[in-house]
């Protein structure tokens, strides 16, 4: 059932009252099989699940890139309804979530915030933690879905929930992979198919680095990744890190107590591909 305005979400609400478990799977649309996954998971561990479909521009540094992201409410339902007709799906207005103007507060999320998507799309964090906060405070769900292809971010809204107190467990998801390995993405709508294609580079070198890491010096490995890269006519590589899964703080050497997660950002034209892989 869509939901446009928060009168129709707060009629549900008894569902709350009702249920002993509401989920919810925040999204901005533009649905694929790794979204659909979170729903069903969320569909068989709760009483009731709400979607939401909500393009927040406050988290996009690019203004571009937030004229670009696809928008395919009609599929999104039509996906949706195809995992349950008990789905509700709330799909707000930026007036709604944003009653006084479409501005991010800012959170001190830390190192984990610092480095990567923190260093290439600064505020990005604090539009995502904004809309995030005002989700959970309208629907106040019990537990909430999200993707680990989007690995920091899952770490900031589990900091998000220690600096606000809001009472939500947070559940991560393992990725969804094509064929090829590249992660599924809302921005992979925008590849040509030949670029999908050649978009297993980005699978190809996190599992080099997974199966190198503990053998070969990291700065070589890292160098490695950059030169396979510019190999790629196709993709600009804009990081390759491996962190500390704990921190997100960029290692320079590896230790050998330490768990790690290796990180790529690379442009296919000007589509931006994110991906990551625990190395342990
Ligand atoms: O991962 C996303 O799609 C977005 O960052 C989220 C969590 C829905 C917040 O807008």
């Amino acid at each position: 059932m869509l939901l446009g305005h928060f009168s129709e979400l707060t009629e549900h609400i008894d569902i709350k009252v009702k249920s002993s478990v509401l989920g919810l799977v925040p999204t901005m649309g533009a649905l694929h099989e790794g979204h659909l996954s979170l729903i069903k998971k969320a569909h068989m561990e709760c009483d009731k699940v709400i979607v939401s479909i909500f393009v927040n521009p406050t988290q996009f540094n690019n203004p571009d890139d937030l004229t670009k992201y696809p928008r395919t409410l009609d599929q999104d339902l039509d996906a949706i309804n195809s995992v349950s007709k008990d789905v509700l799906v709330y799909v707000p207005t930026v007036e709604e979530i944003y009653p006084e103007g479409a501005e991010a507060e800012h959170f001190e999320f830390g190192t984990i915030s610092k480095f990567m998507e923190g260093e290439y799309r600064q505020g990005h964090f604090d539009g995502v933690g904004t809309v995030l906060k005002r989700l959970f405070e309208v629907i106040n769900p019990d537990r909430a879905y999200f993707g680990e292809k989007d690995f920091q971010q899952l770490a900031v809204v589990r900091k998000l929930i220690e600096i606000t107190g809001q009472n939500v467990s947070i559940i991560g998801c393992e990725t969804f992979r094509e064929n090829n390995g590249l992660a599924k993405s809302s921005r992979n709508k925008l590849l040509t198919l030949e670029e999908k294609e050649q978009a297993g580079i980005i699978f190809e070198n996190l599992k080099y680095i997974k199966s190198n890491f503990r053998d070969k010096p990291l700065l070589e490995i890292l160098e490695k990744v950059k030169n396979n890269f510019e190999d790629s006519p196709l993709f600009n590589l804009e990081y390759c890190e491996v962190a500390d899964e704990k921190d997100l703080i960029p290692a320079k050497k590896i230790e050998s107590d330490k768990n790690y997660r290796a990180f790529i950002a690379a442009y296919c034209n000007n589509v931006r591909l994110i991906d990551n892989m625990s190395l342990n």
